[in-house]
């Protein structure tokens, strides 16, 4: 099939919910992907940041090959070694005290799984997230993610949500009721504009939790998994929640969600309350025993440290020579460059000379690059972004950009 035939197939038979690249794509190796006409692309997304041991990783493969002959499909009400060989790798990496969890199969069910433990837990019904946030697009995780053009078709939504301002521990307490579970939040906002949370910030909210007696959540679906240069976001401010969420690049690019949460909570769910059939499939816990494997041995949360601030620096020089650049911001390799206008046009041109890059609201370019990409690699991405940066500034006279 050439690339007409497979966008026509999938425009017509797929439902119409993603903002397409007109691009598709077959192979991946590392960071660089194929398009089907032979096209490389240096993957600057991890595709939506599933891919952070890039594409195709060997020790990830061969973990589901060998897995594959084994075993592929197990229900949860059976015990299993991969299952069991996964949760002890976890819980020897995530921060003290998260150490039992449920196990499912995206970002959005781990919010749910949390939504439900919360108020399990607790006895209370509301939860307080905050304005900018993203949290998936399940009736539950929607109710607590914030932009209106997801949420309003779909309203009424779940009750007792609340959403605060961001950035002022204040805020959070003020929204503080008898009937307050938790508070939900990203530690970095990631689809909400990549934004780093100001110094203190955090550790207020979790002193305002213990003091209030409140669950802190936090969903570290785009955070975790050494991208920020810490194995979880929360370890930059030396904070541990009560429950958290993680995602996307667990099982090296298979579907896995986890919702880990500290022992007494977990506890109080019973049997039957929560559930889902694939939870901790023996070929995703295979490749998800790789993928922690891998994260360790290849210290890849000290090279996203140290790439990441190198990265940053190569924008912020960008930004000093592109007027259109508003600000660069981020943590390790979770980095955004906010436009003065939209990015969209800037993003194409990247995508005809080779970058994958995705957006992060309408004004914010997200990069989310594998963890394993080296200097000259950035350097690349570097030289291809400033000539889109070059191009988009040609395209629009200096007068239409704005301050
Ligand atoms: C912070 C955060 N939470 C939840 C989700 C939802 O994850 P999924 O798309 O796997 O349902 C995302 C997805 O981007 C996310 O970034």
């Amino acid at each position: 099939m050439n690339d007409k035939e497979i966008m026509e197939i999938e425009n017509r038979y797929l439902a119409n919910v993603f903002s397409k690249k007109p691009i598709a794509l077959t192979r991946g190796k590392g960071i660089t992907v194929w398009d089907v006409n032979g096209k490389e692309y240096l993957d600057c997304s991890s595709s939506y940041g599933v891919a952070a041991l890039g594409h195709c990783h060997p020790k990830i493969v061969e973990a589901i090959k060998a897995q594959a002959d084994q075993l592929i499909t197990c229900h949860s009400c059976y015990y299993n070694d991969k299952r069991t060989e996964f949760i002890q790798k976890l819980v020897k990496i995530t921060p003290k005290g998260l150490d039992k969890a449920f196990l499912s199969n995206s970002g959005a069910e781990s919010v749910e799984c949390a939504m439900k433990l919360a108020r399990k837990a607790t006895g209370k019904t509301e939860i307080i997230a905050v304005m900018g946030s993203y949290h998936g697009k399940t009736m539950g995780a929607l109710s607590v993610t914030w932009d209106k053009k997801y949420r309003d078709p779909f309203i009424p939504l779940i009750p007792d949500i609340k959403h605060v301002a961001p950035d002022n521990a204040s805020k959070i307490e003020e929204a503080i009721t008898e009937k307050t579970a938790a508070v939900l939040m990203e530690p970095i906002r990631g689809e909400g504009g990549i934004r780093v949370p100001p110094d203190g910030y955090l550790q207020e909210i979790r002193e305002i939790c213990n003091k209030r007696n409140i669950l802190l959540v936090f969903d570290e679906v785009q955070t975790s998994y050494g991208r920020t240069g810490k194995l979880f976001g929360c370890e930059n401010w030396g904070i541990t929640p009560d429950i958290m969420c993680l995602a996307k690049p667990f099982a090296g690019g298979l579907p896995i969600g986890i919702t880990i949460a500290k022992e007494n909570l977990m506890s109080t769910f019973k049997i039957g309350e929560h559930s889902t059939t694939f939870s901790g499939s023996p070929i995703v816990c295979a490749a998800g025993c790789a993928a922690i494997d891998t994260l360790i041995e290849e210290k890849l949360a000290d090279k996203a440290a140290l790439n990441g601030a190198y990265f940053k620096t190569q924008l912020e020089d960008l930004a000093s020579k592109h007027r259109i650049i508003k600000e660069v911001r981020g943590l390790g390799l979770m980095l955004g460059v906010e436009l003065r206008y939209d990015v969209y046009g800037v993003i194409a041109k990247a995508l005809n000379k080779g970058i994958l890059l995705i957006d992060a609201g309408r004004t914010v370019v997200r990069f989310l690059p594998p963890l394993i990409i080296t200097k000259p690699q950035i350097d690349r991405v570097i030289r291809t972004f400033d000539e889109a940066l070059g191009e988009e500034e040609n395209d629009r006279t200096s007068s239409t950009i704005p301050n």
